[in-house]
C-alpha cells in the first residue's frame, strides 16, 4: 500500500504538486492524506497518522519546498507522529523497512540551485535533514523525486513529470507484489 502525505498549505491554489498528486491518484492501493485539509489548526490526530503509516509499504512526502525544507505542518507532523518508542528508540520499530520517497516541488529551477544561482548551493545540500529523518526511523530512502522550476514549467513538461512519477509508482507496485509472491 502506498501512503501519500500531502503537505500543501493551499491545496486549492497548487498547480505543480496537484499535477503530481493527480497523476498518482488513480493507482490502486493508494491513500492520500492531505495534512493541511485534515489539520488546518495543526492539531494532528497522532493515532490516526500512525495507523495509516503502519499499513503502508511506501510512504511518500509530497509538498512544495518552503525555506529549503518541508512546510511547517509536515515538520510538526514529524515532531508529533514520529515518536520515540514507536518510530525510533527502544521498541520503536513501526517504520522499520518501509520505503520512503520524498517528492518535492521547488520554485527555483535547476540553475538556481548552483554556486552561481539564486540559491547558491546545489539542491543535494538540502536533502540531508529529510533523508536522515527517514533513515533514523529505519525507513529505506528512495531516490527523491524533485520537480524544479514549478512556476516556469510548461503544462506539457508538468504532465510529463507527473507521468514519470506515476510510472515510477506503478513500477514500484509491481516490484513490491513480485517480492511478496516470491517470499
Ligand atoms: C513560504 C514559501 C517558501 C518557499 N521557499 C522556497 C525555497 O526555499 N526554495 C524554492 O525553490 N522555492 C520556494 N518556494 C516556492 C515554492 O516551492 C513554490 O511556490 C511551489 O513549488 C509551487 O508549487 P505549487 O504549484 O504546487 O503551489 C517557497 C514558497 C513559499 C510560499
Amino acid at each position: 500500500m502506498i501512503l501519500i502525505l500531502y503537505a500543501h498549505p493551499y491545496p486549492q491554489y497548487s498547480r505543480a504538486c496537484k499535477a503530481l498528486l493527480d497523476g498518482a491518484l488513480s493507482l490502486p492501493e493508494i491513500e492520500v492524506r492531505s495534512l493541511y485539509d485534515l489539520y488546518p489548526d495543526f492539531d494532528i490526530d497522532v493515532k490516526a497518522e500512525q495507523a495509516a503509516l503502519a499499513q503502508a509499504d511506501l510512504i511518500i512526502w509530497l509538498h512544495p519546498l518552503h525555506w529549503y525544507s518541508v512546510p511547517a505542518l509536515l515538520k510538526h507532523w514529524f515532531d508529533v507522529v514520529l515518536l520515540r518508542g514507536w518510530a525510533y528508540g527502544e521498541n520503536g520499530t513501526a517504520l522499520q523497512g518501509k520505503q520512503c520517497l520524498w517528492a518535492a516541488v521547488t520554485g527555483g529551477d535547476e540553475e538556481a540551485y548552483s554556486a552561481e544561482g539564486l540559491h547558491q548551493l546545489p539542491f543535494t545540500d538540502f536533502v540531508a535533514p529529510v533523508m536522515q529523518t527517514a533513515r533514523y526511523c529505519g525507513m529505506q530512502w528512495q531516490e527523491p523525486f524533485i520537480l524544479h522550476g514549478s512556476h516556469q514549467v510548461t503544462d506539457q513538461e508538468l504532465q510529463s513529470r507527473a507521468d514519470a512519477l506515476r510510472t515510477r509508482l506503478i513500477q514500484w507496485t509491481s516490484g513490491a507484489s513480485h517480492n511478496k509472491e516470491a517470499s
